[in-house]
């Protein structure tokens, strides 16, 4: 029977664009989803914006447009970042929609009408940062502790919420639910906050100062406190009242904030439910700060990462696993570069990478790609132990995802990836396939090693969904079978003997460390990653090298050089001329017969395979060309926009 699963991001301020911190929370959400949809939970995600308030209408005045023009673009840069990101969530939700709007005005007026909203004069310290009033004892050195600014004293009359009588209810529920606030950390801090008397909270703002909001239903004079207004989203968007999703879903509501907004879920949101007479959401999980260079990285500090940018650079999935297996959840993490790259270079290059690729390409090898048949008493002969390792992996992984140690979970899986790594060495299955007697064994430890594949493939979904589908069609699991359902992933022996796999492919290649002399914090910049450059040289050095404009009119292989081609290209000389390019892998010989490539025309001549090569093409060159992991280096010759005549100089 599938379980009911509700989980919902921090709707985010459309003052400003998309940053690491918003990404790295929705991305928590998205793992989590995946996670219980494929454990055939019935399963809701929810994200949207948060868009009315005076910091959205100075946003507004500030780009000179109206509030709603501007709700209207940022909220679309939101909406249109998560597909990118492979955001899987069911609904966007943003305060500007008039349903949302309907229950914000219906629950304030039933809270109104039982008597916990009163009107009253007000002269307090207004952070406008923060859009509230602080008391003298929140301020630290007379300042807001968020935006460092002194707050001004504002006089104005309002409507406040008797927050103060609920705060014993508060408080012994959170003892009678040990886990509703966690890590437990963040329950302590909610009840150390409750330690002191609760103020009632001042839930309206005078049109007279701001007209962007939602209206009171009991006075049009003033609109509502914009907290208020947003916590309120998260039963909204299931369609509250009489939306069936609503009785489904809200029971087993689950929150992800940052540290940041704790105050509002953990205290104002639960008295506002129960005011409301709703039940309280069932669990709040609250992670830390990315930091650069130890400050939080924020859009009024102006620090921030982009998202976008780490994905063009680096590739989606190692920038979800990055996130994912770096933050422990709950605590502070610093964002670096070079943590990112170590990351991609040592556990996707080249643990998971290389388990992978040896693993296929010996299944080729060794069985022409055909998944070999595995005789139980062979297997337990040589004590592979594999069902026992992946069981034992999977129990751990359970366990942390159910509980946002997202860090710990993939910890599991990587102890796996080193266990069967293992398998490898001690099995050595090059030393098998040297004789016909050890057929049987060969067969066996290759089956153990696609099944153990296959299993990680599934517990890696919910991070890295795109390498998960990829592994998946290179280990022949048909893509209309349930592979990435929890029950197929513990399943063992799910390969079909028999099933022809696709060649291997390189899953991750390696990526090059970026300058570490330079602070981690500019390391991604709005030109993207830096590179390591060469010495400085004089117009007169380079006016050394004569670079010309080339036809290629002939190509052949190298013999017993598989990365060789020998190219005869046309320079414009009496003769063509012979040179040797190391871009065998990157290009068939057709495809660069007539292609007009640029050459170092005066390189000294040197023989290469036996091969007197007189000059030396130019070619592009990404990832690393250390192939000992496997990753593969993608090379793409340089050419002409449009075409020249061959010899043409390079100036
Ligand atoms: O607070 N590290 O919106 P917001 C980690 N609209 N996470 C970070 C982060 C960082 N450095 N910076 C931001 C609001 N976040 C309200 C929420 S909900 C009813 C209303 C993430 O745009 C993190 O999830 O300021 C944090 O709680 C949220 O963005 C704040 O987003």
């Amino acid at each position: 029977m599938p379980q009911p699963f509700y989980i919902t991001t921090p709707i985010y301020y459309v003052n400003a664009k998309p940053h690491l911190g918003h990404a790295y929370t929705t991305i928590c959400a998205d793992v989590i989803s995946r996670y219980h949809r494929m454990c055939t939970d019935d399963t809701f995600f929810l994200t949207g914006t948060d868009e009315h308030g005076d910091k959205i209408m100075r946003a507004a005045k500030k780009e000179n447009t109206t509030p709603r023009a501007y709700v209207d673009k940022i909220s679309a840069i939101f909406r249109e970042l998560w597909p990118q990101m492979n955001i899987s969530n069911d609904y966007f939700i943003r305060t500007t929609d008039p349903a949302h709007g309907n229950v914000v005005q219906m629950i304030l007026q039933r809270i109104y009408d039982q008597g916990d909203i009163y009107f009253s004069e007000y002269e307090g310290k207004y952070c406008f940062g923060c859009e509230r009033f602080y008391t003298d004892r929140e301020l630290v050195d007379g300042k807001c502790p968020d935006h460092q600014t002194e707050p001004e004293v504002i006089k104005e009359s309002n409507y406040f919420f008797k927050m103060g009588q609920y705060q014993q209810w508060l408080i012994d529920h959170i003892h009678q639910h040990p886990d509703m606030i966690r890590p437990e950390r963040y329950r302590n801090e909610v009840l150390a906050f409750l330690r002191e008397p609760l103020d009632d909270l001042c839930i309206s703002r005078p049109k007279s100062r701001i007209k962007w909001g939602i209206t009171l239903p009991f006075d049009k004079d003033y609109v509502t406190y914009v907290w208020f207004d947003a916590l309120l989203n998260y039963v909204s968007a299931l369609g509250y009242p009489d939306d069936p999703r609503f009785d489904k879903f809200w029971p087993v509501a689950q929150h992800i904030v940052a540290k940041d907004i704790l105050k509002p879920h953990g205290i104002y949101w639960p008295i506002m439910l129960k005011a409301a007479g709703l039940p309280v959401y069932q669990h709040l999980n609250v992670h830390g700060y990315w930091n650069v260079a130890q400050s939080k990285m924020s859009k009024s500090l102006g620090n921030v990462i982009e998202p976008l940018q780490l994905k063009n650079v680096y590739g989606l999935d190692a920038f979800r696993f990055f996130l994912m297996r770096e933050m422990v959840f709950g605590l502070d993490a610093n964002f670096n570069e070079e943590a990112l790259v170590q990351r991609i270079n040592s556990d996707l290059a080249n643990d998971l990478g290389n388990l992978f690729s040896r693993v296929v390409t010996m299944a080729h090898k060794y069985f022409k790609g055909v998944v070999p048949e595995s005789d139980p008493s062979i297997e337990a002969e040589l004590s592979l132990g594999m069902p026992e390792k992946v069981a034992k992996a999977i129990d751990i992984y359970t366990r942390e995802m159910s509980g946002f140690a997202f860090h710990k979970a993939l910890s599991a899986v990587w102890e796996l990836i080193n266990q069967m790594n293992k398998v490898i060495d001690v099995t050595a299955p090059w030393e098998l396939a040297k004789a016909k007697s050890s057929q049987p064994q060969l067969q066996a430890v290759l089956y153990n090693l696609l099944e153990g594949l296959r299993v990680i493939s599934g517990l890696i979904y919910p991070v890295m969904p795109d390498t998960a589908a990829t592994m998946q069609k290179h280990l022949g699991c048909a893509p209309d079978q349930p592979f990435f359902k929890m029950e197929t992933v513990k399943r063992w022996k799910c390969l079909a003997p028999g099933t022809q796999l696709p060649k291997s492919t390189t899953l991750f290649p390696r990526v090059e460390m970026p300058m570490s002399a330079a602070p981690a914090e500019t390391a991604v910049g709005p030109s993207g990653p830096r590179i390591e450059l060469k010495p400085e040289i004089t117009i007169e050095d380079f006016a050394r090298v004569d670079l010309r404009v080339a036809t290629v009119r002939g190509v052949t292989p190298v013999p017993k050089a598989k990365r060789l081609l020998k190219l005869e290209i046309d320079l414009g000389e009496s003769e063509p001329r012979t040179l040797v390019a190391g871009i065998a892998e990157s290009y068939a010989p057709d495809e660069l017969i007539g292609k007009q490539v640029i050459v170092v025309a005066n390189l000294k001549p040197a023989k290469l395979m036996g091969v007197l090569s007189k000059g030396m093409l130019l070619a592009a060159s990404s990832g690393s060309s250390d192939s000992s992991d496997g990753s593969a280096k993608q090379t793409v010759v340089l050419t002409v926009d449009r075409p020249m005549p061959p010899g043409s100089p390079i100036k």
